[in-house]
């Protein structure tokens, strides 16, 4: 969304100041963390997307704000200023507050002479209201060396009430070799001005952009925003724990800075945190967890194949250490309250990666993802038996492939929620024998693509929830056509998907 010439003159009066030369909304705007009276408001100041500077001075800039109740702009109901400073990376996070729940909302912003384009943000329905529906549109993982954003594209035309991102924004690397259809840098992203140039890098993408401006988002790290396979204070790349908490910190404070995040969020050092709940009335609630920052250290590490380094014995004791958690003690206990005192038919969880349990014909899983930390899986499933909480259902990410399945404490046994991992935007996935190979050793899985990119639509009533994964024909060029992959349904009351 490039910036339009300022109208109306009386809008740019009201926040005059110096020009800038060049249009300062170049990674676009963006709103999230709907709440029933607001939401936030987001821009970052870039006149120059691939400049390791962005093209900014270190002045600040101020940047005019104003959010309607009409997509014309014309009945506008807050506007107000805030500083641009080149400490947050020319970011700014409005926190708006005083509107009325479960309505669209229309916003742009202004700076240096320059109008940004209009997004469209929604309040959530007021806490208990009865709610008749919920669409949200959810994905993960971005690479943009291997494919165009077309999925983008297609979830700003289907008009979801909240945008759900489960990690993988950006990615770290300096661009891979194989399988490349456009460049970036040839460096690593390791400081805070390489963090922000990825950003802006990333952000310069008009179908992301669109995206952005489409609704509000809800959105969750994984690995790649920091480094690839981090765990805690644990890097694969840089054992060093000090000097990996230092890029830490700077990973987190660029993610803070191109997030339209609430400022409780902002990153003290290398903590930052971000695992909270959205409730959608008495219809849903979404919470979303972050199981990077606080993961014990990886199970069997030292046991690890070399050809692939993630696999270790299945049969690996630490991983059904029960002091051992992804989430880290307090994470869990909060999200056990989550489950325990919600009011909501429909309970997500948006997380990072698939949940399923994985074991390979040699009797190896992965000690990356839940696999190795077994005991915290099976604690949030026996939480939600327990708490009987209504409609458990997982949203996930990072395996760059689209599975659905079910979820249950013993193999074959009843399922207590229903999964459903969202493909990959952009990032390359595995292939057919390969996604042969895990749903044949995992019944509970009903459904696999590992060769389309795309992202899930879910569609929430009081009897349903249902699931489309939609599917980019070809994500190496742009403006690829997207239609329906699979339909899953879950019917309230029923733990267990069917596919429709
Ligand atoms: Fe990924």
């Amino acid at each position: 969304m490039a910036g339009a010439a300022l109208t109306p003159a009386a809008w740019t009066s009201a926040v005059a100041q110096p020009r800038l030369a060049d249009d300062p909304f170049q990674v676009g705007i963006a709103s999230g963390e709907p709440l029933p009276d607001g939401v936030v408001l987001w821009t970052r100041l870039v006149t120059n997307p691939q400049a390791m500077d962005s093209g900014m001075t270190r002045a600040p800039v101020k940047v005019g704000w104003e959010i309607a109740e009409d997509d014309k702009l014309t009945k506008t109901v807050r506007r107000g200023e805030a500083l641009a400073v080149a400490e947050a990376g020319h970011s700014v996070h409005i926190e708006v507050s005083g509107l009325k729940p479960n309505r669209d909302y229309w916003y742009r912003f202004n700076a240096g002479g320059h109008a940004s384009g209009v997004g469209r943000t929604r309040t959530a329905p007021e806490r208990g209201a009865k709610v008749d529906k919920l669409r949200i549109a959810y994905g993960s993982c971005q690479k943009w060396e291997s494919g165009y954003y077309s999925a983008h594209a297609d979830l700003a035309e289907q008009n979801p009430d909240l945008v759900l991102f489960l990690g993988d924004y950006i990615y770290e690397k300096k661009a891979s070799k194989d399988g490349v259809v456009r460049f970036h840098p040839p460096v690593d992203a390791q400081d805070l001005a390489s963090y922000r140039q990825r950003y802006a890098w990333y952000k310069a993408d008009p179908d992301l952009q669109a995206a952005h401006a489409c609704a509000p988002w809800m959105i969750m790290w994984d690995d790649h925003e920091v480094s690839n396979d981090y765990g805690g204070d644990q890097d694969r790349s840089n054992p060093a724990v000090a000097q990996f908490l230092k890029r830490r910190a700077a990973a987190y404070q660029a993610y803070y800075e191109n997030m339209p995040l609430r400022r409780t969020v902002k990153p003290v050092g290398p903590n930052m945190r971000l695992y909270r709940t959205l409730d959608w009335g008495r219809l849903a609630r979404l919470a979303v967890i972050d199981d990077r920052q606080y993961r014990a250290h990886r199970s069997c590490d030292a046991q690890q194949n070399e050809a692939n380094e993630k696999l270790i014995p299945a049969a690996c004791p630490e991983r059904f250490d029960p002091k051992r958690s992804m989430l880290g003690a307090p994470q869990e206990a909060w999200l056990q309250g989550q489950l325990r005192d919600t009011q909501a038919r429909w309970n997500l969880l948006g997380q990072q990666t698939l949940m399923n349990e994985i074991i390979t014909p040699d009797l190896r899983v992965s000690n990356d993802g839940w696999d190795g930390y077994d005991q915290t899986r099976r604690r949030i499933l026996e939480g939600w038996r327990d708490a009987k909480t209504s409609n458990p259902v997982v949203l996930g990410g990072d395996v760059h492939c689209f599975f659905a399945g079910d979820l249950s404490l013993e193999k074959g046994g009843k399922p207590i929620a229903s999964e459903f991992v969202g493909g990959s935007i952009s990032s390359l996935g595995r292939t057919k024998e390969v996604i042969r190979g895990m749903m044949g050793i995992t019944p509970a899985l009903k459904f696999g693509d590992g060769a389309t990119r795309g992202y899930g639509r879910v569609d929430i009533t009081e009897k349903d929830c249902t699931v489309t994964f939609r599917g980019v024909q070809d994500a190496l060029v742009p403006k690829s056509p997207v239609s329906d992959l699979a339909k899953f349904v879950v019917e309230d009351g029923e733990a267990g998907l069917k596919r429709v």
